[in-house]
């Protein structure tokens, strides 16, 4: 017996990597939940990630924004609650251009949070990331640990966290918080690390890395991040607040490019140094005793994840190659080029 079980769900972003993931589970494992999509389709937004689900009862998909109070409002009335992963993800992007990313990830939650107020949702859980904590050279982030963002892509998620914080405590919006850490596995957008990496090495491209590759992360596979969301939706008590998700296991960049090229029989001549992030975060690591005492464990072991996510791009070349094109290549060309 969960501790909720909303019946209606409102899954904002999840024309994404992780969102349509968690689609994906939740359409196994609790068929009778009735979903709706909101998604604006942006470049990371792909309605292929979803094609498998359209026509099938009790699923839709509506395009349109977050920040659009009409559109969230007419959806938010017929729900009984909402998780967000709409947001702006890409640092690089966040240095690039700012500006989309307070307004999606700051304004684009406090509009949501005010419909879940306004329709008395049962639950609303905010897709978070570790990266609200900023650099943490030692030790590991608890829950209660202060907000340190270092670049506009984590200032706007603490911005969004905030506001939802906010209205938990001034308006009682029944809130839970998951921070997960990197993300990786089939469906991620070519743009982040791995899928950089395992696209590139494919066609026998140069591999980027920042800070000579140094700067080391926790990388925990899109099931099992999506089984911690489904378990802290469902059975979190709401005085819970955040849940950190993540394996406890860091791999540098040079580690992933290594174990990449090695997947792929490709020489580790590819890698190239290039100039590093600006204000590039060295490590993130968080505690994740909370989660765990909820009945989480990540199953999937890096390896593992790595070699099915190699296999998964090897054989969906179709779902990739459209989108390195046209817009990819001149983001690409705009931040690496002044770097290579
Ligand atoms: P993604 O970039 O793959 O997908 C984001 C989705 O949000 C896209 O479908 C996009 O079209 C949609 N979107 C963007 N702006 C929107 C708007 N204004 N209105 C409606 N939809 C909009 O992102 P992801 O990697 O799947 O991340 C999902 C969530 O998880 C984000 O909130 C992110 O901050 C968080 N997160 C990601 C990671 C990771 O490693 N990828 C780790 C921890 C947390
Ligand atoms: O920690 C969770 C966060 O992880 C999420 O909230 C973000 O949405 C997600 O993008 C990710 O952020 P990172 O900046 O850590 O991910 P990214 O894949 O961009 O970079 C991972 C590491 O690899 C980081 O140290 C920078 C480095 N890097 C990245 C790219 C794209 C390179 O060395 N070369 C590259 O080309």
């Amino acid at each position: 017996m969960s501790v909720r079980s909303p019946r209606r769900l409102l899954i904002a972003g999840a024309a994404g990597f992780i969102g349509s993931n968690f689609v994906r589970l939740l359409r196994t494992t609790r068929p009778d939940v009735e979903i709706t999509v909101l998604d604006k389709l942006t470049y990371a937004g792909n309605l292929a990630n979803l094609a498998e689900f359209e026509g099938q009862p009790g699923y839709r998909f509506v395009q349109g924004d977050i920040c659009d109070e009409k559109v969230v409002r007419s959806l938010a009335k017929e729900v009984d609650g909402i998780v967000n992963f709409a947001a702006e993800t890409h640092v690089d992007r966040s240095l690039m251009d700012p500006f989309n990313f307070i307004e999606t990830d700051v304004r684009g939650t406090a509009v949501l949070c005010e419909a879940a107020r306004e329709f008395r949702h049962e639950v609303f859980l905010l897709v978070s990331t570790d990266e609200v904590y900023g650099e943490v050279m030692e030790g590991r982030s608890k829950e209660d640990d202060p907000f340190r963002p270092r670049s506009p892509y984590s200032a706007s998620k603490a911005g969004g966290e905030h506001i939802a914080h906010a209205y938990a405590a001034s308006f009682g919006l029944p809130l839970l918080v998951t921070r997960g850490s990197n993300t990786y596995g089939p469906y991620q957008y070519p743009e982040k690390l791995i899928p950089v990496l395992l696209t590139n090495a494919i066609d026998d491209l140069r591999l980027p890395l920042y800070g000579e590759g140094r700067a080391v992360r926790d990388y925990v596979y899109v099931e099992d991040h999506c089984r911690a969301i489904d378990l802290v939706l469902h059975e979190a008590p709401l005085s819970g607040g955040a849940y950190n998700i993540g394996t406890g296991r860091e791999s540098s960049g040079r580690q992933v490019a290594d174990a990449v090229l090695d997947i792929l029989g490709k020489p580790h001549s590819l890698i190239e140094y290039v100039v590093d992030r600006p204000g590039h975060d060295y490590r993130y690591a968080v505690d994740v005793t909370r989660v765990t005492q909820l009945g989480w464990e990540p199953v999937v072991d890096f390896r593992d994840g790595l070699l099915k996510t190699a296999d998964w791009y090897r054989e969906h070349e179709e779902w990739w190659r459209p989108l390195k094109s046209g817009e990819y290549w001149e983001y690409y060309k705009k931040n690496y080029k002044p770097k290579i």
